[in-house]
């Protein structure tokens, strides 16, 4: 078998269609973990605050991303892990009771048990994308993370389930069905960026992810290890481009340059005063404005966006609990003096998350806009983990065999 070969059967891709680009990346897996071989990306206006408006643009925008992916690695992908997010997103906690069955908890029971959690009544328009476990209760000792192994009758489970709207959903998965591509599993955008950026330690301490897009910010939270919220606000890094745009009277395009070159959420931090071109609409010429309108501008949106999380995470009653406090991802979160402006506002220690587990082309998918495509193979290599080793498993065996026949041949090219 050729080392292509090989590779070819342990890839993991990830798919993420946002508001602003599609990401596409191609990663090669095994034992010792990910490294990402390719990437592709294709802007595109498909997609309004993360849901499908245009099937036909955002299928474009896929087989774009997917070639420039294939031709940067050299590799075909077939199938992928692919991102779900929106504002349709509801999450919730559920609990469920079963015996158990030989007064040891095995697997099954687990699998039992969280099955049990999840027959809820489930209107028919939802579509269930996670039931992530929080804890167990075995014969009402609470708190257990782990229960396989232990003695009991009664195990609990308590868990946080997420689901979308199937119609919303449905409309993505076409999208990357007529990319004549498979779906390896849906994952929430957000729990995926969370996987990209986020320590163990800040998981177990409480951690609340807010992954600003261009057209939404998806926030996921974390209490003693698990899952414990979800939410999506339709504001992204789109809203403080236009709003430079209507200020500084520029077209959307020029507002998107100059945020990225001289923007800070924060005024203070932007020194000396200069002046900054922008060009005009309709054609008349370019005028030079003070590059403190221009803060001006992105501050007052950045204040007002990042109160509305401040709320949501206020109303869930996380403040005092959150011990790592906030991480921002996402494009939107790359704007200057974000992070400073959101130490003060959630009045917790609030940092930029970027996909650090990005082994490969950590270069290139090293920004936070890919934190969620990172996630994906993340949560791919987690969910595909123990195949993979079983494959290179048997891939040892026939090296291993072939190594025993060199032996057995050397053995009697000596004898004779
Ligand atoms: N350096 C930067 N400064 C300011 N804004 C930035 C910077 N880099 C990217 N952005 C903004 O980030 C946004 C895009 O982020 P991202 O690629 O994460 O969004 P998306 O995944 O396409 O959208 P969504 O997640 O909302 O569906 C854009 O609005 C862009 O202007
Ligand atoms: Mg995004």
């Amino acid at each position: 078998m050729s080392t292509h070969n090989m590779k070819a059967q342990n890839l993991i891709c990830g798919l993420d269609i946002g508001t602003t680009k599609v990401a596409f990346v191609i990663a090669s897996a095994s034992s010792n973990g990910l490294e990402i071989l390719g990437l592709g990306q294709a802007t595109h206006m498909g997609v309004r605050h993360g849901v499908v408006v245009n099937i036909e643009a955002t299928t474009e925008a896929i087989k774009k991303a997917r070639e420039e992916a294939e031709l940067m690695s050299g590799l075909r992908a077939e199938k992928v892990w692919f991102s779900v997010g929106g504002t349709h997103i509801q999450s919730f906690d559920s609990n469920g009771m079963v015996a158990v069955r030989n007064r040891e908890v095995t697997k099954e029971d687990i699998e039992r048990v969280v099955e049990a959690a999840k027959a809820i009544a489930i209107p028919s328009d939802r579509q269930v994308l996670h039931v992530l476990p929080k804890d167990f209760k075995l014969d009402g000792q609470e708190g257990i993370a782990d229960p396989r192994g232990m003695s009991g009758v009664r195990l609990e489970a308590s868990v946080h389930i997420i689901t979308g709207n199937r119609a919303i959903i449905q409309n993505a998965v076409r999208c990357v069905e007529r990319a004549n591509l498979e779906i390896s599993g849906l994952v929430l955008t957000q729990l995926a960026s969370s996987l990209a950026v986020l320590s163990s330690d800040e998981k177990n301490l409480g951690v609340s992810v807010i992954d600003i897009g261009g057209g939404t910010c998806e926030i996921i939270t974390y209490l003693r290890n698990s899952v414990t919220h979800t939410a999506c606000i339709p504001v992204g890094g789109n809203n403080f481009t236009h709003d430079v745009a209507l200020g500084l009277r520029t077209t959307q395009i020029n507002a998107e340059a100059i945020k990225h070159k001289e923007g800070y959420a924060l005024p203070d931090m932007a020194g000396d005063d200069e002046s900054i071109e922008v060009e005009s609409v309709g054609g008349r010429s370019p005028r030079t404005v003070a590059r403190s309108s221009l803060c001006r501008v992105l501050e007052a949106r950045a204040e007002e966006t990042l109160k509305l999380i401040q709320k949501e995470i206020e109303n869930k009653g996380f403040v005092g609990k959150l011990g790592s406090g906030i991480v921002i991802t996402g494009g939107g979160a790359e704007l200057r003096g974000l992070v400073e402006m959101g130490d003060f506002i959630f009045d917790m220690p609030v940092r930029l998350g970027l996909p650090v587990r990005a082994g490969g082309l950590a270069d290139i998918v090293g920004g936070a806009s890919f934190s969620t495509v990172v996630g994906l193979l993340n949560y791919g290599y987690e969910k595909e983990r123990h195949e993979i080793i079983e494959r290179e498993g048997s891939f040892d065996v026939s090296a291993r065999v072939s190594d025993f026949g060199r032996r057995l041949k050397d053995f009697f090219a000596r004898a004779l």
